[in-house]
């Protein structure tokens, strides 16, 4: 009999609301949640491993932190949820899109992403009005899915997680994405224009992953946004392929802009300095780099000297 009787009584509330107005009765608090603070539907550490669907269209703030959840479904959006915090859950995949009846759970990770375009067509999102989403301290192997349906996303809070890569164009639609924490993720490499679209990015935290090296295109278009970019504890390797990126470096610093902080973990002769304060000579090829930038582009500065090296070591064409 307990058992019957919430569906039950969700569908007389559906049955009242269809005929009357919704906002005389009282709101629904879900069982375990707080609701005291209005927009807020607090259900933060309560043990659950689902989330409760009865949520009002009122509510602007979503704490399901601290429980249970694998993954994380709404069944219809949500157009005033602002806020939705997801954190320390064990939520392996993540999807702002309405649930679909499509099967996609037993289709391989591998065939899903090839799905991806088509699937992004037929996304709706649960939260299209979503300013912050916090999903730290999880299990996410990959970006959440149905991002490009949150425009208006502000702060994107994802440390803490497994993420390993992201693929160009996955944030390109986050214009006005301010903050972007991916901090302690297993982020190998990153494409040069991943992050290219993100003109109003500030805080880019990407430290403590297992970077290596990055392209010098990906400072340039972060340095044209003042982002704070903080590259701490990865493993950068200090050779021949990251001369472009200190020069460029210390040209501004040379201007007095701000740089960023690369410390060295490879080759050991060098772990612990810094880039910035290496020369040129410094960083040599051991052959056991990644191969060194087939193209290299040279911005010019007008009034000033360029030196181009030039190898005819490995693939290097000039
Ligand atoms: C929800 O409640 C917990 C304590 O029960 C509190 O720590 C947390 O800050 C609340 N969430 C929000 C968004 O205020
Ligand atoms: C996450 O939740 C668990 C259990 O509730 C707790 O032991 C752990 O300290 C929490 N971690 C953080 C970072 O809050």
């Amino acid at each position: 009999m307990a058992v019957a009787q919430g569906p039950v009584l969700a569908a007389v509330l559906l049955l009242v609301c269809a005929g009357v107005h919704c906002s005389s009765l009282p709101p629904i608090c879900p069982e375990s949640c707080t609701c005291q603070r209005a927009p807020l539907l607090n259900c933060s550490s309560s043990g659950l491993s689902y989330v409760p669907q009865q949520i009002q269209d009122s509510v602007t703030e979503l704490d399901l932190s601290h429980n249970l959840l694998n993954s994380v479904s709404l069944h219809r959006p949500h157009r005033n949820l602002r806020n939705v915090w997801l954190g320390n859950n064990t939520i392996t995949h993540l999807s702002l899109c309405i649930e679909r009846s499509l099967g996609s759970q037993s289709v391989s990770g591998r065939h899903l992403h090839r799905l991806r375009p088509s699937s992004r067509r037929r996304c709706v999102s649960w939260a299209p009005t979503l300013q912050l989403l916090s999903v730290e301290r999880n299990q996410l192997v990959q970006l959440p899915e149905g991002l490009e349906g949150s425009a208006s996303l502000w702060v994107l809070q994802l440390s803490f997680n497994r993420i390993s890569t992201l693929q160009p164009g996955d944030l390109s639609h986050l214009r006005q994405l301010k903050e972007l924490h991916l901090q302690h993720n297993l982020i190998t490499s990153l494409h040069p224009q991943v992050f290219q679209d993100l003109a109003q990015l500030k805080v880019l935290d990407l430290s403590f992953n297992i970077l290596t090296s990055l392209h010098p295109l990906m400072y340039l278009s972060l340095r044209n946004f003042e982002a704070d970019v903080r590259l701490g504890g990865n493993r950068w390797q200090c050779d021949c392929s990251m001369r472009s990126l200190r020069r460029r470096m210390a040209y501004d610093s040379s201007r007095g802009l701000q740089t960023w902080s690369m410390v060295c973990a490879v080759p050991s002769s060098l772990s612990g300095k810094d880039l910035l304060q290496l020369e040129e000579d410094d960083l040599n090829c051991f052959g056991t780099e990644n191969r060194p930038e087939l193209h290299q582009d040279v911005t010019v500065y007008s009034g000033s000297e360029i030196l181009l090296t030039c190898s005819t070591k490995g693939n290097t064409k000039v």
